[in-house]
C-alpha cells in the first residue's frame, strides 16, 4: 500500500505536515510510485497565482487513458471496470472488463480517427449515460482530443454556445437519452444547436432509443456502423503534462458559462489520489456514483480517478425514481454495492418517501457512504446515516468544485472523524484559508469567512477556455496570490470545514450550479419583460430554488399571469435547459435600485426568504416604495 493513502489518523496528521512543509516533494513522490509515466517531469511545480500560471510536473509525458485502462491489463484484465445498468430495470446489465474497455475505447478512438478527428481538436460530447459515453471520453483521451461533456439535459441553445466558444470540431451524440418513462430527443436538440454553430463538421451518432430521427448527409454518420469499421488497436497519444486533457462548462457570474480548462497530468495525479484516499477503495469493492458524467463529479469520480485506481465503477443510465422512488436501493442490492457517492437533493428526495421503499431491499453491502455538490443539512445526514447507513457507515461530506477537479475537504471513509454538516478536514497537500471582508486570511481557528486555497495544487484548472483575463478576475483577484472558491465556510476550533454556501451570484440548485445572470438574460428574451432580478431561496429538497422578480413592459392585465408566467418558463427550459425553471415568478410594478441604478438584489433575497426583519435600511434606494409592493405581492402559494 502506497505510504500516501491514509491509515491511521496520525498518519494524516504527519502526511499533512509533510505535504505543508515540501509540497513539491510530496506531489513528486506520489506522482512517481504511483503512474505509468513515458518521461518524468523536469519540474514539479512552477507557478504565479498572480497571473496566474500554473505548470505541474513540466517536461512529463503520459497518457491519462494508459493509465486508466492499459496498464491494468495484465493484472485485472478480467475485472469488470463499468458496470452499466440501464434506465429500464427489465433490459440486462452489463459487464465491461478492462480488457473490453480497452477494446472498446480502442475502436471509439479510431473511429474518431477515422472521421478526421486529431490532437487538439475539440470534441463536444453529447450523450445519454451509456457505456458509449465512456468510451468517447476515453477514446478522445487517447488520441489526444479535447472533450468538452455537455449535459444531456441542456437546451439546443445552451449545447450551441458551448460548442461554438470551444470551436469543437465533431459532436457525439445519440439518438436520444432514456430518463425514467421519457424519451430525450438529443439528436434532434443538437440538429437545431448545429443551425447556429459552422464549427462542427462530423456528427457521430449512437442509436439507443430507436426514435426517428434525420442524418445529413456527409455530416452524420451512425456509431454502429463506423464501430464496426474500427481495428481494435490504438496507440495511446503522448502527451506533455500540461496538454489540455478537457474542458468543462460552469455557470458564471455574467451570462456566458465558463469553459474550466483542465490539463494532463495534474488532473490524474489528483483525482487518483483523491479517489484512493477519500473513498479507500480497496480490490473487488463495488463503488457506484450517482452523478451524470455530464458533471465533473462524473468525470472525476465515475471515470479517471477509480478507473486509473483499478476500480469496479458503476454507471446509472436512468433516475431514482423510475420504475419507483426505489430504484437506488435496488441497484445496490441487485449489484452489492459497496461505496455510494449521491448528491444530498437525491437523498432528501428520497428521505421525503415511504421507508418501504429502502426496506424492502438488502442493504448490507454498502460499507461507505458519500454526499457532494452542496451542502447537507442535519435531517438528510440523520436520515442517510440510520436508514441507508444503518449507523455503520462512515458518511463523507465531499467539498470541491469544477474549478477545483477532485475532492478538497472531506473526511476520510474509516480514518478522521466525520462531522454532520461539516466537510471537516482538508486532504494532504490542499491548504485552504479563510479571508475576512478586509482581504486578511483569518489567523483564528474557530472563524467565519470566505473559503481561498492559499496554495497549488496538482488538478486546479488552469484557466478559462479563451478568456485567461476571466479567469484571473474570477478567481484571482478577490484575494491576491489565493485561489477564491466563491464559498462561505465556517471552521471550528479542531479545524474543521463547514461550507454554508455561495457568496456570489450562482445558486445551487438540486445540486446543479446556476448562474442567476444567465437566467435573467434568458427571461429578459420575452416579449413582455422589462426587466427580472433572480435570487436563489431555501427549499425542502432541492436545497435552494430560483425566485424570479419580473417587470413588464407597457400595461399589465392580471387575469394573464398564469400563461405569462409559464411562457417564461418555457423561455427558461428552452434558452437554458428545463433545470434552471424558476419555482416562483413574480410580476411586480419595479424592483429595488441603487440610485446608480443597480438592482438590489440583496433586498429581494431577503424577501424571498421571508427574513423580512433583515432587509436593512431601503431609505437610500432611488424607489423605496417598491419594497414594500413587493412584500405585500409576495409568491405565497
Ligand atoms: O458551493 C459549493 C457546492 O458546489 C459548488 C461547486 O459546484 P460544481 O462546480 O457544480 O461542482 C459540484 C461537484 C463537485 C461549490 O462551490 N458544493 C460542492 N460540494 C459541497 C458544496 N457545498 C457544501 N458542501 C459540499 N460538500
Amino acid at each position: 500500500m502506497s505510504r500516501f493513502i491514509v491509515q491511521r489518523k496520525s498518519q494524516y496528521d504527519d502526511l499533512y505536515k509533510e505535504s505543508v512543509e515540501n509540497p513539491e516533494k510530496f506531489w513528486s513522490d506520489f506522482a512517481e510510485d504511483s503512474f505509468k509515466w513515458h518521461r518524468k517531469w523536469d519540474k514539479t511545480l512552477s507557478y504565479d497565482l498572480r497571473k496566474p500560471t500554473i505548470k505541474w510536473f513540466e517536461g512529463a509525458q503520459l497518457n491519462i487513458t494508459e493509465n486508466c485502462i492499459d496498464r491494468h491489463l495484465e493484472t485485472i484484465g478480467d475485472q469488470t471496470a463499468i458496470i452499466f445498468e440501464p434506465n429500464n430495470p427489465d433490459e440486462d446489465s452489463q459487464h465491461i472488463t478492462y480488457q473490453d474497455l480497452a477494446t472498446n475505447v480502442n475502436k471509439t478512438a479510431n473511429m474518431l480517427k477515422a472521421l478526421g478527428a486529431k490532437k487538439g481538436d475539440r470534441i463536444c460530447i453529447y450523450m445519454p449515460m451509456t457505456p458509449e459515453l465512456a468510451y468517447t471520453v476515453l477514446a478522445c483521451a487517447r488520441i489526444g482530443a479535447i472533450h468538452s461533456v455537455v449535459f444531456a439535459g441542456f437546451s439546443a441553445k445552451s449545447l450551441s454556445d458551448r460548442i461554438e466558444d470551444a470551436q469543437c470540431s465533431m459532436l457525439v451524440t445519440a439518438d436520444g437519452g432514456f430518463r425514467g418513462q421519457k424519451i430525450t430527443p438529443l439528436k434532434e436538440i443538437a440538429d437545431q444547436a448545429l443551425e447556429h454553430c459552422d464549427c462542427i463538421k462530423r456528427v457521430l451518432v449512437l442509436r439507443r432509443t430507436g426514435l426517428e430521427i434525420s442524418m445529413k448527409a456527409d455530416r452524420d454518420f451512425w456509431w454502429h456502423e463506423a464501430f464496426e469499421k474500427a481495428h481494435d488497436e490504438c496507440v495511446a497519444e503522448i502527451m506533455d503534462a500540461e496538454d489540455m486533457l478537457f474542458i468543462l462548462y460552469t455557470s458564471g457570474s455574467t451570462g456566458k458559462p465558463k469553459g474550466m480548462v483542465h490539463t494532463c497530468a495534474g488532473y490524474m495525479v489528483y483525482t487518483n489520489y483523491s479517489f484512493r484516499n477519500v473513498f479507500q477503495y480497496e480490490q473487488g469493492d463495488i463503488y457506484w456514483c450517482t452523478a451524470d458524467i455530464g458533471w465533473i463529479t462524473g468525470h472525476s469520480y465515475i471515470l479517471y480517478g477509480p478507473l486509473s485506481a483499478g476500480a469496479t465503477t458503476l454507471m446509472f443510465e436512468g433516475v431514482p425514481s423510475y420504475p419507483d422512488m426505489g430504484r437506488f436501493w435496488n441497484i445496490v442490492e441487485k449489484h452489492q454495492v459497496n461505496i455510494f457517492y449521491t448528491a444530498p437533493t437525491a437523498i432528501r428526495a428520497l428521505a421525503s418517501c415511504d421507508l418501504s421503499f429502502v426496506n424492502s431491499y438488502d442493504l448490507s453491502s454498502l460499507k461507505t457512504l458519500g454526499t457532494v455538490g452542496e451542502p447537507i443539512n442535519l435531517e438528510a445526514w440523520q436520515w442517510y446515516d440510520e436508514h441507508i447507513g444503518k449507523k455503520e457507515c462512515p458518511i463523507l461530506d465531499t467539498w470541491w468544485q469544477t474549478e477545483t477537479g477532485g475532492i478538497m475537504i472531506s473526511s476520510i471513509a474509516g480514518v478522521t472523524e466525520d462531522i454532520p454538516t461539516f466537510a471537516t478536514l482538508p486532504l494532504p497537500g490542499i491548504q485552504p484559508c479563510l479571508m475576512d471582508d478586509m482581504g486578511n486570511e483569518i489567523q483564528a481557528l474557530e472563524s467565519e469567512g470566505k473559503l481561498c486555497i492559499k496554495y497549488p495544487w496538482p488538478s486546479m484548472a488552469r484557466t478559462i477556455y479563451g478568456n485567461h483575463q476571466r479567469f484571473k478576475e474570477t478567481y484571482y483577484t478577490a484575494f491576491e496570490g489565493k485561489y477564491f472558491t466563491g464559498d462561505g465556510a465556517k471552521r471550528d476550533r479542531r479545524g474543521n470545514y463547514r461550507i454554508t454556501g455561495r457568496v456570489d451570484d450562482i445558486v445551487i440548485v438540486s445540486g446543479h450550479n446556476l448562474g442567476t445572470a444567465e437566467i435573467e438574460n434568458a427571461i429578459n428574451e420575452h416579449p413582455q419583460v422589462a426587466e427580472s432580478a433572480v435570487v436563489g431561496y431555501p427549499h425542502p429538497i432541492k436545497g435552494n430554488a430560483i425566485y424570479a422578480y419580473v417587470t413588464l413592459r407597457g400595461e399589465f392585465d392580471a387575469s394573464n399571469a398564469s400563461s405569462l408566467k409559464s411562457e417564461i418558463n418555457r423561455l427558461v427550459s428552452s434558452t437554458i435547459g428545463p433545470i434552471s425553471k424558476p419555482e416562483k415568478i413574480q410580476i411586480t410594478g419595479g424592483l429595488p435600485k441603487t440610485r446608480s441604478g443597480k438592482i438590489m438584489r440583496r433586498i429581494l433575497r431577503k424577501i424571498a426568504e421571508n427574513e423580512l426583519d433583515k432587509l436593512g435600511d431601503t431609505s437610500t434606494l432611488l424607489n423605496p416604495e417598491c419594497v414594500q409592493e413587493i412584500i405585500e405581492g409576495r409568491y405565497n402559494s
